[in-house]
């Protein structure tokens, strides 16, 4: 079979990268990891790695996972700061530790035994933003106190539907190498404004990221908290393990999101990839585009997500 990369849209930056590596004949997992660098490297990218929008403190905070599915082996890191490389961190707990999920100080800790670049993650542009967010443009005067200042925050940028840098965004891939193997890898600096400590759905094997090599993989994007309540990456796979088809897996698992009470109204995105090497993309909101690029493809496809939508036509009450 052809080797085949699957993306979110923000992934463009990393999918040559990531096909390279397949081409080459390197392992699933080293090509994910090679296209979610160069995302967490991009300073443009305002939810993944360098230049993420910080946390509520003004500190980034990056969260990353890896799958492999060939033998379910997976690494996590969560509420990383001062490393860009979550990914490539996320990989190391997987090989080198008996563990699957470092957090905060532990997965700093890490970062630097292992020798990774330490590095300040706030860009002048992006710390410009979270002030803006805190005093300016999105910031409501009467609210002192720290809970409903936050609270009001996110409810205000989430539903501002004008807004460029929405506060929550992610970056997936899946890859799969010409014996059919496949890996899947989530980054993401979460929500911009965050509580501090706050851990999505990214790291979190099952909920923003799952893969096997049996019947397929899926990763998230979006408001994290709706795939770790509904295990939103491990039900599609599960879902194409009992017969689905990859499209219907992937709409039965954003349905079923339908019945999660969220005052945010937040959105939902996934990508998979089915064990024939189908690629598929959703999200519950119109206008999203996921990446696809496979062997003897010159460039990159930009595709369109089928939307399955969760919420009627309603205003966030939040
Ligand atoms: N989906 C990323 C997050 O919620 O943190």
């Amino acid at each position: 079979m052809r080797a085949r990369v699957v993306a979110s849209q923000n992934g463009s930056v990393g999918i040559q990268a990531a096909l390279d590596v397949l081409t080459l004949g390197g392992a699933a997992v080293d090509a994910v990891v090679a296209g979610l660098s160069l995302v967490e490297a991009n300073p443009e990218d305002r939810s993944v790695g360098y230049g993420g929008i910080p946390n509520f403190l003004g500190q980034v905070e990056l969260d990353a996972s890896v799958m492999i599915g060939s033998d379910l082996s997976a690494g996590s890191v969560a509420a990383l700061q001062h490393y860009q490389d979550a990914a490539k961190l996320a990989q190391m707990v997987m090989q080198e530790l008996p563990h699957v999920l470092l957090v905060g100080a532990g997965a700093n800790r890490l970062a630097g035994e292992m020798g990774l670049e330490e590095k300040n993650l706030l860009t002048p542009e992006t710390e410009q933003l979270w002030k803006d967010g805190l005093e300016g443009t999105y910031a409501n005067p009467e609210f002192t106190d720290y809970l409903t200042k936050m609270r009001t925050l996110i409810g205000t940028v989430t539903s501002d539907p004008q807004l460029v840098e929405r506060p929550y965004g992610t970056v997936n891939f899946i890859c799969q190498d010409e014996e059919g193997r496949i890996a899947s890898g989530v980054s993401t600096s979460g929500w911009g404004w965050k509580y501090p400590g706050r851990v999505g759905d990214s790291p979190i094997i099952g909920a923003g990221n799952y893969c096997d090599d049996r019947y397929g993989a899926a990763a998230c994007t979006g408001r994290g908290e709706l795939a770790q309540r509904a295990c939103t990456a491990h039900s599609i796979v599960t879902f194409m393990r009992f017969g689905l088809s990859i499209e219907e897996a992937v709409r039965q698992a954003l349905t079923d999101l339908a019945r999660l009470d969220d005052p945010l109204r937040g959105e939902m995105n996934v990508v998979a990839l089915s064990r024939e090497g189908e690629p598929w993309g959703a999200a519950t909101v119109p206008g999203r585009f996921y990446v696809y690029q496979e062997a003897g493809m010159a460039q990159h496809e930009v595709r369109q997500r089928v939307v399955v939508p969760i919420y009627e036509a309603q205003e966030p009450t939040m």
